[in-house]
């Protein structure tokens, strides 16, 4: 079973982040500037890859937090690219750790695979005294080559995350992805994968979704929505003043506003205030909270019933690809 998996052809398409990146010091593990490794060189790096079907494609070379839908729309497309090859069993993405959750989730709901897509990255450079890349890279690997694998998930420091559920949760610890309240899918040891959960339920018919592709390729940018918090001494500025820009530049004008909320999705009296204005003018505001797990349970009345059970960066994401449709 194992040379079986051994066997698959499998894709690497390498966009950059801190798995690529490098310091001048070996001992230094935050100064250092991230997507300088090639994803090539990073194979190399990794022993147990070689003599294995493996092929590179380096798509990007950014630091993740300068993500945005050019680099998206680009990757969704080599993504779909390779999924469509017969001979190819699955795709991994290196990438940045800072907006991974991102690329998931957007790829996700996009593509829908049918065959598995699986982000990895790092926490320490490739200049490391001792990087987390590679066994990352190999563990994403593996699971990029199980025969049931299939959907879009993250594999970092031996655990499988839905890009439903996988949140970074941690500015410097290996182990800085978590899925909240649902938990991993699984995780990978000694390159065998142990399933707590199914592999994620939605999945396209044929390798991927065309119609979601074409959705975001025929489009310069995703329709704008913004993202705010509600907080202590919050109130109406940002909206007004993008409200008031808007009025000047109309291009500008949000289409959608996910607002982090407090607790189970409160909203300050002053911040509502002002949403309120935003949503006369046509906005959809969706409520989403700032807690790191749970989601907005429902309840009664609301000025703004529009609720996300997603973090408020996947929530922002899926009112812009669901703004997309209308
Ligand atoms: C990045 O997200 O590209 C830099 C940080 C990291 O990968 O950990």
């Amino acid at each position: 079973m194992a040379d079986e998996i051994q066997m698959r052809r499998r894709v690497i398409l390498g966009t950059g982040g801190t798995i690529a990146g490098r310091a001048s010091r070996a001992g230094d593990n935050v100064g250092y500037v991230a997507g300088q490794v090639g994803v090539a060189d990073l194979l190399a790096g990794v022993p147990p890859l070689a003599g294995l079907a493996l092929e590179v494609e380096q798509v990007a070379q950014i630091d993740s937090k300068d993500m945005g839908f050019a680099v998206w729309q680009l990757l969704a497309g080599r993504v779909a690219h390779h999924l469509a090859r017969d001979e190819v069993a699955g795709v991994v993405i290196t990438h940045g750790t800072d907006t991974l959750e991102e690329t998931a989730f957007f790829l996700q709901q996009v593509l829908q695979p049918a065959k598995p897509v699986v982000l990895t990255c790092a926490m320490r450079p490739a200049t490391a005294l001792v990087p987390d890349g590679p066994q990352n890279l190999l563990d994403a690997v593996t699971v990029a080559g199980d025969a049931a694998a299939h959907g879009v998930v993250a594999v970092c420091a031996g655990q499988i995350h839905a890009a439903q559920h996988v949140t970074k949760v941690h500015s410097y610890r290996t182990d800085a992805f978590d899925s909240g309240d649902a938990g991993p899918i699984g995780c990978v040891e000694e390159g065998v994968l142990r399933l707590f959960h199914p592999w994620p339920a939605q999945r396209s018919a044929g390798s991927f979704d065309t119609a979601g592709l074409a959705r975001i390729q025929g489009v310069k940018a995703l329709p704008r929505v913004e993202w705010l918090n509600s907080h202590a001494d919050a109130d109406g500025t940002l909206v007004r003043a993008l409200l008031a820009l808007a009025a000047q530049e109309p291009e500008r004008m949000p289409r959608g506003m996910v607002v982090a909320g407090t607790g189970n999705g409160t909203l300050h009296w002053s911040l509502m205030e002002a949403l309120s204005e935003a949503q006369a003018a046509g906005v959809r505001v969706v409520r989403a909270t700032r807690c790191a797990r749970g989601r907005v349970v429902p309840a009664g009345q609301n000025r703004f019933p529009e609720v996300s059970d997603l973090s408020p960066a996947k929530a922002r994401l899926a009112l812009a690809l669901a703004l997309l449709e209308v």
